[in-house]
């Protein structure tokens, strides 16, 4: 024994099996439970999406108008949660925070939290696609030191957390149906994404037996990082930086660093683990971008003429194109969420908030696979042999 495979990052090693989605990543396709995204986003909405990579299947009507109750109906968070918020400083990171939420409502809601019972996990599972919205908007009032908007159940679920997040108590807040279908359609292409390292985390955090909100807030945490989600709001700064530093002019001398390796600059939006092709979100969310610019009278934004100016260098380049790096998920999601409105600084939560379900689908999964067992990996080690440990004086 002591003898294992040794694959650094997980290149070429499968952790579980998964009946939840499927990528090419050389075709370029992602399907939920056998359905492609673009179809999901045509016609479907968020809801529908969660719907079935919970349960396997799209919802017939009857379901569809049960389910979207059901979460509707929870969306409106233990009133003692905003006790525990205040005690963050207003400037601090919003990730820092719904991390320190979500991991806290293991605290608040005590009914939920045996992850090895199937009824924890359904209820834990509702709670948490209910009340991520209204955590994120929380997040991002207390750092503008507005009030707490309190949900509204008869809005959509997309159009509930617009109003939770742009309304106030001394406005009518009218819900924009083409901001609303651009956001809910965000939500439906962050999903799910197989084993993606969040959702990695969240599977060998949950085979430890901890309880589903603890689980999901470790995903949330490493969500965090600019290789994974953070990449989104590290695209936008690149963006910004670029527009500051010159514009459009100045692209190409920009793209000639990040092909620097000394550089230490990165593309960001590019590349991904698993799509050496066009990620086909990225194709949906350029769509989307270009529909939300149009309906806010913001065809001429700098930055989307910045980022197709990107993308073209890259896509004629040699060094991304030996590498196949294409556009990712996150390279016009970014654009598409100024846009709304919404601060740089939360891009990575409202990720958060859409992979949710997918974090949950895949912890229930495992849980009720017979073959799980708890998540432990083996080492090449590479340090000492024995030896003895001599006094402090002979060292
Ligand atoms: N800009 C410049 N060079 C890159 C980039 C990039 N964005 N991505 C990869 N490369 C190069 C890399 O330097 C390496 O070159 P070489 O073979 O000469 O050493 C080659 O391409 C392969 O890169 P890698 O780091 O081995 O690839 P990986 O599969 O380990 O990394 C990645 C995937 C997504 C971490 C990486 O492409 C990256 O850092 N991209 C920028 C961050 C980003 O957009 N992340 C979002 C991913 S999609 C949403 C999500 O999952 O959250």
């Amino acid at each position: 024994s002591g003898m294992f495979t040794y694959d650094p990052g997980f290149l070429s090693t499968a952790a579980c099996q998964s009946a939840i989605t499927y990528i090419d990543g050389d075709k370029g396709e992602l399907l939920y439970r056998g359905y492609p995204i673009e179809q999901l986003a045509q016609n479907c909405d968020y809801l529908d999406t969660c719907y079935l990579l919970l349960n396997g299947e799209l919802p017939n009507e009857g379901q569809r108008t049960d389910f979207h109750k059901l979460v509707l109906d929870h969306t409106m968070v233990h009133e003692q949660m905003q006790f525990f918020l205040r005690g963050f400083r207003r400037d601090a990171h919003p990730m820092a925070v719904l991390t320190g939420l979500v991991g806290a409502m293991s605290a608040f809601y005590h009914d939920s939290t045996d992850v090895t019972n199937p009824e924890h996990r359904h209820i834990a599972a509702i709670r948490l696609i209910s009340k991520m919205p209204t955590l994120v908007a929380m997040a991002y009032k207390y750092g503008k030191g507005e009030p707490f908007m309190y949900p509204r159940n008869e809005l959509s679920y997309a159009g509930n957390f617009l109003r939770m997040m742009f309304g106030t108590p001394c406005t009518d807040y009218q819900v924009n149906p083409v901001i609303e279908r651009a956001l809910d359609r965000i939500f439906i292409l962050h999903a799910d994404h197989e084993q993606n390292a969040s959702t990695s985390t969240v599977r060998l955090c949950g085979s430890s037996g901890t309880n589903p909100f603890a689980a999901i807030a470790a995903g949330v945490a490493c969500l965090w990082g600019p290789a994974h989600g953070g990449a989104n709001e590290a695209c936008l700064n690149m963006l910004e930086d670029i527009q500051a530093n010159g514009g459009l002019a100045k692209v190409g001398e920009f793209m000639e660093q990040v092909k620097d390796k000394n550089s230490g600059v990165r593309l960001m939006g590019f590349g991904h683990r698993v799509y050496k092709n066009y990620d086909p979100r990225a194709t949906l969310m350029q769509e989307t971008c270009n529909e939300v610019l149009a309906a806010l009278g913001l065809e001429n934004d700098p930055l989307f003429a910045l980022a197709k100016k990107v993308e073209q260098i890259a896509l004629e380049d040699d060094y991304f194109v030996q590498r196949k790096l294409y556009p990712n998920v996150d390279f016009y999601s970014g654009i598409v969420q100024r846009a709304i409105g919404i601060p740089v600084k939360l891009f990575t939560g409202i990720f958060a908030l859409a992979r949710t379900v997918g974090w949950i689908a895949q912890l229930n999964e495992q849980m009720a696979d017979p073959e799980y067992k708890i998540g432990r990996p083996r080492q090449l080690f590479t340090g000492a042999a024995t030896r003895d440990v001599k006094p402090a004086n002979q060292r």
